[in-house]
């Protein structure tokens, strides 16, 4: 099985999938391990170097996080990032302390020992900052690299042991050269070459799989997403013969969804499909709801029961495979310091009722990673490049109260403006576009009547991890047109709007 050319040590910043995306990126294996990591466990995957990552503590406070020391002695090329950093400087006798002034967003780093590191990059350069400690004296054997006008000890290392430490984030888009920094770091200091890719990936993945499914079974939700399809697809190459897929209708899907999915899977991969007609179970369960922790509360629950059901009718099955990505995991805060924003539904982990173990071969990557390789398993553009779809369905697209009538709404609004944007290119230049049903009536005028009727909300983002959205900037000419039609069209509904909200401060779902 593959081993790992780096890890990455996590102490809980917002950043560190960021770290080793850069470093697949450029071809770069790159695994992430707990801070706290047996040092066994790191041994095992035979790094060529090892990356501590930022995190929110502060290395002389009573909760401060440290990994094994032994990780010193491994004879590794390290690197320190921003916590990390000030972790390697207290480990090897310098003074870590709060610093005077905060440093938060763009700094000047400016170079001043030509060093392997910056190999391609100016000697002046833009570094993104997010710390409160200061390192205030170099520890022993190192010498400064770089310098900011706030940490004349910004980038500093020691060439012997080959120890390197920054207090600027390279993971992040905003340091400009941080990616080049990363690379020249993994290829000249640790020696690892660019033999990763997204086949690699899913060969490794699969290998994993089927050493630890053995002979039990897996139950696979799909739900016709790209994230679900690509891990029964993963899974259809690797262990079909113990492989169930399910896929539940749970009242809460879009036009032709339930058909689409059957055709994918069945046709297209071979799959035995079990489709599960649960739609009565969510609706009826949902009747009288309008709160929307609530909503995604009862449809994750839900799910949960029709899936134990189905397992039940099966023997061994051991495991539930899941398409949570890295996105997922954050903004469930099940790692790290961030706060909940929403119950993603497929994150969290399962009841103790329930003896399933989790397969999830997408927990570390972001949807862009996903979609190559979704293409790599040779499922259909079309299927690898439709726009996420969130687990709670349509539910969390209709304001208060869902319901037949209010789902027949917004199924026929959103099917007009999907076709709309297949049909003039957009589809594919977004990142997501759906309506949301707002159960706000207007008042208006068709023929010489007065109307007094539903009004729809289109939201059409630009996003490339669902981390951070902002609205699209579509031609008014489109969007005159899908109001045109969605209002023409679907009795019911007398006025559309355009949701400008970017993401943060609004999310993209409204629920
Ligand atoms: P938000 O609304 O949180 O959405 O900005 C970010 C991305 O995640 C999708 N989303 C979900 N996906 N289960 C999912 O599988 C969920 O519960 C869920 N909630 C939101 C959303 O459509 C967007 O792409």
């Amino acid at each position: 099985m593959k081993t790992s050319d780096i890890i990455v040590l996590d102490f809980g910043s917002q950043y560190t999938q960021l770290i080793a995306r850069r470093l697949r990126e450029q071809g770069v294996y790159t695994e992430i391990l707990p801070f706290n990591a047996k040092l066994d466990d790191i041994k095992a995957k035979e790094p060529k170097g090892i990356i501590l990552s930022g995190g929110p503590a502060s290395v002389y406070a009573a909760d401060a996080y440290f990994c094994d020391e032994g990780v010193f002695s491994l004879g590794l090329p390290i690197l320190g990032i921003c916590y990390g950093m000030q972790l390697l400087a207290h480990n090897f006798g310098a003074k870590v302390a709060a610093a005077n002034k905060k440093e938060y967003g763009k700094a000047e780093l400016n170079v001043v020992k030509e060093h392997v590191l910056f190999a391609d990059t100016p000697n002046s350069q833009i570094a993104w900052m997010s710390h409160s400690d200061i390192v205030e004296n170099l520890p022993q054997g190192f010498e400064p690299l770089a310098t900011s006008e706030n940490s004349p000890f910004c980038v500093f290392g020691d060439d012997v042991r080959k120890f390197y430490a920054m207090q600027f984030h390279p993971e992040v888009q905003h340091s400009e050269f941080g990616s080049q920094i990363l690379k020249n770091f993994a290829k000249h200091i640790c020696g690892c070459e660019s033999t990763w890719n997204m086949g690699s990936f899913a060969k490794m993945q699969m290998e994993r799989i089927k050493a630890k499914v053995g002979d039990d079974k897996v139950l696979c939700a799909v739900s016709g997403g790209v994230d679900s399809s690509v891990v029964a697809a993963l899974l259809a190459h690797c262990i079909k013969d113990n492989l169930i897929v399910v896929f539940v209708d749970n009242g809460l899907l879009r036009t032709n969804e339930r058909e689409q999915v059957e055709a994918t899977f069945r046709t297209r991969l071979g799959v035995d499909l079990i489709v599960i007609d649960a739609s009565e179970m969510f609706l009826s369960r949902l009747a009288g709801v309008t709160d929307p922790e609530k909503k995604r509360k009862i449809i994750g629950e839900t799910f949960i029961e029709v899936f134990d059901a189905e397992a039940k009718k099966h023997t061994n099955v051991k495991y539930l495979a899941q398409g949570t990505l890295y996105t997922d995991i954050i903004e469930s805060s099940v790692v790290g310091a961030s706060k909940t924003i929403k119950s993603h539904h497929n994150v969290g982990g399962l009841p103790d009722w329930m003896k399933f173990e989790l397969i999830e071969p997408l927990r570390e990557i972001f949807k862009d990673e996903v979609r190559q390789l979704g293409l790599e398993l040779g499922l259909s553009r079309d299927l690898v490049f439709r726009h996420p779809f969130p687990g709670p369905g349509l539910a969390i697209r209709i304001m208060g109260e869902v319901n037949v009538p209010s789902l027949e709404l917004l199924r026929k609004a959103d099917v007009i403006l999907r076709d709309e944007l297949k049909s003039t290119g957009w589809y594919n230049k977004t990142w997501q576009a759906f309506c949301v049903l707002l159960n706000v009536n207007s008042v208006g005028v068709m023929g010489d009547n007065r109307t007094y009727e539903n009004a729809v909300c289109i939201r059409v983002v630009d996003a490339s991890d669902g981390m951070t959205a902002s609205f699209s900037r579509l031609p008014y000419d489109l969007l005159e047109n899908v109001s045109r039609r969605i209002i023409n069209e679907v009795e019911g509904i007398n006025r559309v709007v355009y949701d400008i909200s970017s993401k943060p401060p609004a999310t993209i779902e409204w629920e």
